[in-house]
């Protein structure tokens, strides 16, 4: 028998899980940082709404009508032998962006364990800018720390959707939300705080002139979110009918644009009360963050326990990642479920080992300009995901019939039903091909 979720709260909240993490706190702050802070989340929101919410819907319902692993999701009813493909682009893509992820929350992890026995900020003290750069220049390091979050990540998986996955996403969520609301709490007393809020909530509309503001918001949605690489589809699959998947998408959707808002309420009142600059880029986590710590009393436990939250968080979401290509290779190359999930998180550490030493050995390596690590974010977050969203709004859309893929909704004999139908077969692709076409200039 096919494995099921344990209960309706563990589904939601290992989709949360999955959707809150590197993407909520880490790319969160810098992309919003380097975008103009509240124009940004404007446009960000009104995209997680119109654009993610209807694709979060459309790929747990595409996973809940076929009950199988993502290639076959993509592949149940249809003559056209294009669309196995689909389903093949989210397996590889999942796992190309899991090799890169690990690298990152191996950062967090390494800062964490740094920061529980003190030398993080002993050895720090030259400034974290020299720190960080010596850390990730390092040939071993990196690599170490990647491998184990995807030994952790592997040990997970492979205990079940319901022993491993639903379990610890029981466990850890509930401890991040304290933890995220926790840290903002703290950076709201300090003085000087309100700067930090007013970067996050009072729009500077002229940043809305910039197209690359558009297209930064529609990648980190669908990045944050999770959607575009099968994972809700593989979750999906998982379901049983007694779930409505329109309010589980909601409670998704806000939950994950809730955290990153709590998260962006703990980071940048923190970074301006200090004299930060929000647009450092990818390093304001671990190179503006930490020094703004280093600087007030008490920082060194809120670092340790911000690390603790970055690391956790990540943990989550590699564990969606993978799960994706091991259900391919449970149900369709008939591996063990540990077989798999040793024999895929090998695949991806190797895979990863070209991020992990992107600004090391291989800093001459350059794809488009910028590091390797840096330029595959950036392809997958503002391309690839975008492009695979718009191949699931058709298929959702246009391909399956309209009663059918209501029905799988939950959405049939409602009247939001022909909103969303809609919205998936001309607003969301008319929207991201204009976003698209003009990022490369051609409209
Ligand atoms: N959403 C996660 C984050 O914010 C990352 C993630 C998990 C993801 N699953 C995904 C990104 C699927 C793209 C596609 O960190």
């Amino acid at each position: 028998m096919r494995e099921q979720w344990g209960s309706r709260t563990g589904f939601i909240v290992a989709t949360i899980g999955a959707a809150v993490g590197l993407g909520n706190i880490w790319r969160f702050a810098y992309i919003a940082g380097e975008n103009g802070g509240a124009a940004f989340l404007l446009v960000y929101t009104v995209f997680v709404v119109l654009i993610g919410l209807p694709l979060v819907i459309a790929e747990l319902a595409i996973g809940r009508r076929s009950s199988g692993d993502a290639v076959a999701a993509f592949e149940s009813g249809q003559r056209n032998a294009l669309w196995r493909y689909a389903g093949w682009i989210g397996v590889v893509g999942a796992a190309l962006i899991l090799s890169y992820y690990a690298v990152i929350a191996g950062w967090a992890f390494k800062y964490f364990a740094g920061a529980a026995t003190g030398d993080l900020w002993r050895a720090a003290h030259g400034g974290f800018g020299g720190y960080f750069d010596g850390f990730i220049a390092s040939t071993f390091e990196p690599v170490f720390w990647q491998l184990l979050m995807l030994a952790a990540t592997a040990l997970v998986v492979a205990r079940g959707v319901k022993g491993g996955i639903e379990r610890i996403n029981l466990w850890l969520m509930p401890v991040l939300a304290l933890i995220v609301i926790g840290l903002a709490v703290f950076a709201l007393s300090l003085p000087g705080s309100a700067k930090g809020v007013s970067f996050l909530f009072s729009p500077d509309w002229s940043a809305l002139t910039r197209p690359s503001v558009y297209l930064n918001a529609l990648g980190q949605a669908f990045f944050s979110l999770g959607v575009g690489m099968a994972v809700f589809v593989t979750y999906g699959s998982y379901l049983g009918r007694d779930i409505r998947l329109p309010g589980a998408a909601v409670t998704i959707a806000a939950g994950d644009t809730l955290f990153a808002m709590v998260a962006g309420l703990a980071i940048f009142p923190a970074v301006f009360a200090l004299g930060g600059d929000p647009a450092a880029g990818p390093r304001l986590a671990f190179i503006t963050f930490p020094q703004v710590l280093l600087q007030m009393p008490g920082g060194t436990w809120i670092g340790m326990i911000f690390f603790l939250l970055l690391t956790a968080a990540a943990l989550t979401s590699m564990i969606s990642l993978l799960e994706v290509p091991v259900a391919v290779a449970v149900e369709r190359l008939g591996l063990s479920r540990g077989r798999a999930a040793l024999v895929i998180s090998a695949m991806v550490f190797l895979l990863g080992v070209p991020s992990a030493l992107s600004y090391g050995v291989l800093t001459e390596w350059k794809l488009a300009g910028q590091p390797i690590l840096d330029a595959v974010d950036h392809a997958i977050s503002n391309f690839v995901l975008p492009v695979c969203g718009l191949a699931i709004a058709i298929y959702a859309g246009w391909r399956l019939a309209p009663s059918d893929s209501m029905a799988a909704a939950d959405l049939l004999g409602s009247r939001l039903g022909p909103l969303w139908l809609w919205l998936l077969r001309l607003g969301v692709p008319l929207t991201i091909a204009v976003i698209l076409l003009r990022s490369l200039k051609v409209l």
